[in-house]
């Protein structure tokens, strides 16, 4: 029998992350998690409490409920993920420009990341499974079999993400979508609690000049190492 592995995706926000976790886990079989989607529904599940406004968190509140919030992610057979937060469905709206701009903030919560991080740990509990985030090879699964972080230019990311949102019909600014970008990458990379780094034995994906179908490959060539046990 193919033995079953796990795959830690980590890396810059707007890399194309998800999407190449997604498809390598629909190739591989394997259960995919969006553990971005993760934070972004807690932030969106705490700005809808009314604990979020222009530059105050009300930790306290916020940290309290958490133990109570339901959250829910569903893969349908069509591979999209379905995000339900205490019932309700929240798949788009996780997505928003103002979940955007907070969900640095509430990531760096540590109440937040180890209720996050026991959640993810216990859906990879079998194995079989592709996650991806920024703490995942490191934190999450220091054991993964496979660890891959993605990088890419800024300026190619923020020009990927604005064609995404106004193909979408959303009326966006350029200028703001790569200063998000910036800010979400100093934020990641510099906060305290389990800060976006390198794993010392992941391999490097930079698809700056790369398109999906070339990463893929790429990426189903080094699971399939993986699965075989060379690394
Ligand atoms: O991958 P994404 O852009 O949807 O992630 C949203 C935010 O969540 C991002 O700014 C950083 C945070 N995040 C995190 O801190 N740890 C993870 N494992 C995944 C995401």
């Amino acid at each position: 029998m193919i033995r079953k592995i796990t795959i830690a995706i980590d890396g810059y926000s707007s890399t194309g992350k998800s999407t190449m976790a997604k498809a390598l886990a629909q190739h591989l079989g394997y259960l995919y998690v969006d553990s971005g989607a993760m934070y972004r529904a807690v932030t969106w599940w705490a700005m809808s409490r009314g604990w979020v406004s222009d530059d105050l968190i009300d930790e306290a509140a916020l940290t309290q409920n958490l133990p109570d919030m339901s959250l829910e992610l569903t893969t349908l057979g069509d591979g999209i993920l379905e995000v339900l937060v205490d019932g309700a469905r929240i798949t788009e709206a996780i997505r928003s420009m103002e979940v955007a701009q907070r969900v640095s903030q509430i990531a760096s919560i540590p109440e937040v990341r180890s209720f996050l991080v026991a959640k993810q740990q216990l859906m990879g509990l079998r194995k079989g499974v592709v996650m991806d985030g920024r703490d995942i090879g490191t934190v999450v699964f220091p054991q993964a079999e496979l660890k891959v972080f993605v990088q890419a230019d800024p300026q190619v990311r923020a020009q990927r993400r604005y064609d995404e949102l106004t193909a979408k019909g959303q009326i966006v600014d350029f200028q703001d979508i790569l200063s998000n970008i910036n800010d979400r990458d100093y934020q990641d990379t510099h906060r305290s609690v389990s800060p976006l780094v390198q794993a010392k034995d992941a391999r490097v994906l930079d698809n700056t000049h790369m398109g999906m179908a070339e990463q893929l490959a790429l990426l189903i060539s080094w699971a399939e190492l993986a699965i075989q046990g060379e690394h």
